[in-house]
């Protein structure tokens, strides 16, 4: 008897140790990893550890996202200190290309449901950014600039707060000791570097140090703000890594990683961490010296012979290459190259021809990447010049609502361009040929919509430079492996400005996207961008091409939409396909604003910026007259071009209109 109370004591006490062992671990909780060789981490997506212990968050892959965490939650009191570092890498098959990056991240779960890749670096999503129920602190290492989340620019460390939106953010850099000032970092330059993140809770400072590999900590952070992270944080937590990739192919590699609750992270062995894959081109096999003169007139006879053919091939990959194109080196591709991943342009690979060319699927050689390569006949080489520097500077940003184009190769009297592969097609395939069953619901096509809106105002105002794009429709809108719309050849109508004949104003566009003014001036602009937007909206909306020859009555999608609308029955108009599944007030709101933006005099349109704000709710769209729609109309009778004085008037009109939120500014009817 007392043995049994002797043991059921014993029990007791232990059991009490281990409660109290364990709270005094949690009170300081410290990890450190060394390689991942045989770690226990709780792994999602593409997230895995490679045979030689790395821990690789994405494996190249497009458009997708990988998640890493440290199995065990965490607890954090309420003044709760932090510190880790960790050792990463950015390997970019593309020598200034890279997308989207890696996050430090402490989540309430280990999988981030429902986030998205891309700029959305695995955390969130479009609805939950910024909520503060997302109990999410984050440090993001960013290699693009998104402009909706205000990045500052394509390569920058920020902290981020339950939201993409950083709380504070630098252009990645350090301070080297020693006063040697601020140096810059490439994060996607591939090369191994050290990130610190220390939390001083009591006195509510956080500290982001980064630093080149072998290099001590830099004494001075990169960033060192005051910030109470208490109420943002949950007791019990998940430390780990997020990442996405967008559209380049790019791996995000995490060599090294060291954390401690409470106290300072134990430093890194560097000397014990995995080594990472070797990148770029694999050595050329050496050539065999044969030193035998017996040989040598077999070997003799051998060269003549690749002379013969070297000659043949030079001439069938024979390119332009001109001086000023020297410095694109980076983005221009060899035609062998070209020739090689498309099977040598075989019609099975061809996915369409039309507008400017013909477009074919092909697999890079040497990164086994895919491809669209559009083949552009284009004898003359006015233009040629300034165009190629636009498409490089263009090519250069990355937008997910545009399609990335890598690069492109010249020939006589022809011009490639190489863009990502988009692996659903272009937008009026799905909407013409797909049947009603796979047709997309309402909310694609309005994420769409807005995906494309968003794409054009990138184009407009996102950069040093504005681009037109001169050719907005369904079939230059693509989708890509996660839905999202892309625009695709920008810019490319610029090349066929100067029509060979100058007496004739050659009209480049298509035929039901095209701003009535256009056929005066010829000259594309971001209102005719605007227009041919707007017919797109209306297009998307009731699944109908803007000029329609089979309907002789109602053949213009415009005036048939604006005939409903002024009848009451604007809702009719939208596509049967939906079956009646869609949103109402976003369906109204899509073609109103389509009747809007494809309004006949150019100043009456909105901008995108303001067609971006009416498609995300920021400003309501205001409930114009249909009036408004008349102004211009008489005098386009034929289209003579406008009267100066009715110009004017509409622009002021539709300053007052677009500053009156709350009264219907009625116009021709002077002011009711
Ligand atoms: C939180 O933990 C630290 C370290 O163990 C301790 O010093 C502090 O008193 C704790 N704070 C609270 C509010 O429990
Ligand atoms: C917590 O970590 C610090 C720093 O390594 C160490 O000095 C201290 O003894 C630890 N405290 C506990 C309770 O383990
Ligand atoms: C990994 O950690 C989790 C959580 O602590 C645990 O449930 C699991 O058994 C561990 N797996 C291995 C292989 O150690
Ligand atoms: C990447 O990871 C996924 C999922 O683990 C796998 O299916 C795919 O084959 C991997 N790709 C490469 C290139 O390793
Ligand atoms: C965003 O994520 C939340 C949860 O994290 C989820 O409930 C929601 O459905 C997601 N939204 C979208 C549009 O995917
Ligand atoms: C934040 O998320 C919670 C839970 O998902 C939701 O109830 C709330 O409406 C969201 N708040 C905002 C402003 O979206
Ligand atoms: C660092 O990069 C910025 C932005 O690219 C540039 O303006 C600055 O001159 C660079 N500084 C050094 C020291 O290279
Ligand atoms: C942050 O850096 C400053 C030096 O700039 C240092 O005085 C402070 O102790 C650091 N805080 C933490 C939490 O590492
Ligand atoms: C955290 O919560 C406290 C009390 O609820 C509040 O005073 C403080 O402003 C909050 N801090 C932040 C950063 O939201």
């Amino acid at each position: 008897m007392p043995g049994i109370v002797h043991n059921t004591l014993l029990c007791l006490l232990l059991l009490l140790l281990l409660l109290f062992k364990t709270k005094a671990a949690s009170d300081n909780e410290s990890f450190i990893f060394n390689g991942f060789q045989g770690a226990n981490m709780s792994l999602n997506g593409l997230a895995e550890i490679t045979s030689n212990g790395l821990l690789r968050l994405t494996n190249n892959t497009k458009q997708q996202k990988g998640h890493a965490f440290y199995p065990t939650p965490l607890h954090f009191n309420t003044s709760f200190s932090f510190s880790t570092t960790f050792i990463f890498a950015i390997v970019s098959e593309y020598a200034n290309l890279g997308a989207h990056g890696i996050a430090f991240v402490l989540s309430p779960n280990t999988d981030l449901p429902g986030s998205r890749v891309s700029q959305y670096l695995g955390l969130f999503n479009e609805t939950n950014n910024g909520n503060s129920s997302n109990h999410v602190f984050a440090v993001e290492l960013d290699t693009i600039l998104s402009s909706e989340f205000g990045d500052i620019d394509d390569n920058h460390v920020g902290i981020d707060v339950n939201s993409l939106r950083s709380v504070n953010a630098q252009p990645a850099g350090y301070f080297s000791d020693g006063n040697h000032g601020f140096r810059n970092l490439s994060l996607i330059s591939g090369h191994p570097m050290q990130l610190w993140v220390d939390y001083d809770g009591p006195n509510m400072k956080l500290n982001v140090t980064l630093s080149p590999i072998k290099a001590s900590k830099p004494v001075v952070p990169l960033m060192s703000i005051t910030i109470d992270l208490s109420n943002s944080t949950l007791d019990s937590m998940y430390a780990g890594f997020s990442s996405s990739t967008g559209s380049v192919f790019t791996s995000h590699y995490i060599l090294g990683w060291s954390f401690r609750i409470n106290g300072r992270a134990q430093d890194l062995d560097l000397s014990h961490l995995p080594s990472l894959p070797r990148v770029g081109p694999k050595e050329k096999p050496k050539v065999l010296t044969v030193g035998l003169p017996v040989i040598l007139s077999v070997v003799a006879l051998t060269a003549a012979s690749i002379v013969g053919v070297t000659l043949w091939r030079r001439r069938k990959f024979v390119e332009v290459m001109e001086d000023w194109e020297l410095k694109y080196g980076p983005h221009r591709f060899s035609y062998k190259e070209l020739y090689t991943a498309t099977r040598g342009f075989r019609e099975r690979e061809l996915l369409g021809a039309g507008g400017f060319g013909r477009v074919y699927k092909g697999v890079l050689p040497k990164n086994k990447c895919e491809v669209a390569i559009k083949r552009v006949s284009h004898e003359s080489r006015q233009g040629m010049r300034e165009f190629v520097a636009e498409i490089v500077s263009i090519g250069r940003l990355r937008h997910r609502n545009i399609v990335q184009l890598l690069g492109y190769c010249r020939r006589k009297g022809e011009l490639l361009l190489v863009y990502d592969y988009m692996s659903n097609g272009s937008l009026d395939k799905i909407l013409y040929e797909g049947t009603k069953k796979d047709t997309l619901d309402w909310s694609q096509r309005f994420r769409i919509m807005k995906g494309v809106a968003s794409g054009l105002l990138y184009l407009h105002e996102g950069w040093e430079q504005l681009v037109v794009h001169r050719d907005v429709k369904s079939s230059n809108v693509l989708l890509d492996g996660d839905m999202n719309g892309r625009l695709g050849d920008f810019g490319l109508a610029r090349l066929y400005d100067h029509g060979t004949d100058p007496q004739t104003t050659h009209v480049v566009g298509t035929l039901g996207y095209l701003a009535p003014e256009l056929s005066k001036t010829g000259k594309g602009t971001t209102a005719t961008d605007v227009f041919s937007f707007g017919a797109f909206l209306l297009e998307v909306a009731c699944g109908r091409r803007p000029i329609d020859l089979r309907e002789e009555e109602h053949m213009n999608l415009v005036d048939w939409v604006l005939d409903h609308w002024r009848r009451g029955t604007v809702i009719e108009t939208v596509d049967e396909r939906l079956g009646g599944e869609y949103v109402v007030e976003e369906v109204e709101l899509v073609l109103k604003l389509g009747l809007l933006c494809a309004h006949v005099v150019p100043s009456a349109r909105p901008s995108m910026r303001q067609v971006m704000q009416f498609l995300d709710h920021d400003v309501e769209l205001p409930d114009f007259s249909q009036d408004y729609m008349n102004v211009g109309i008489p005098q386009m009778e034929g289209y003579h071009g406008f009267d100066d004085f009715f110009m004017s008037y509409a622009t002021s009109s539709y300053q007052k209109f677009m500053h009156s939120s709350t009264a219907e500014v009625s116009l021709l009817s002077g002011g009711r």
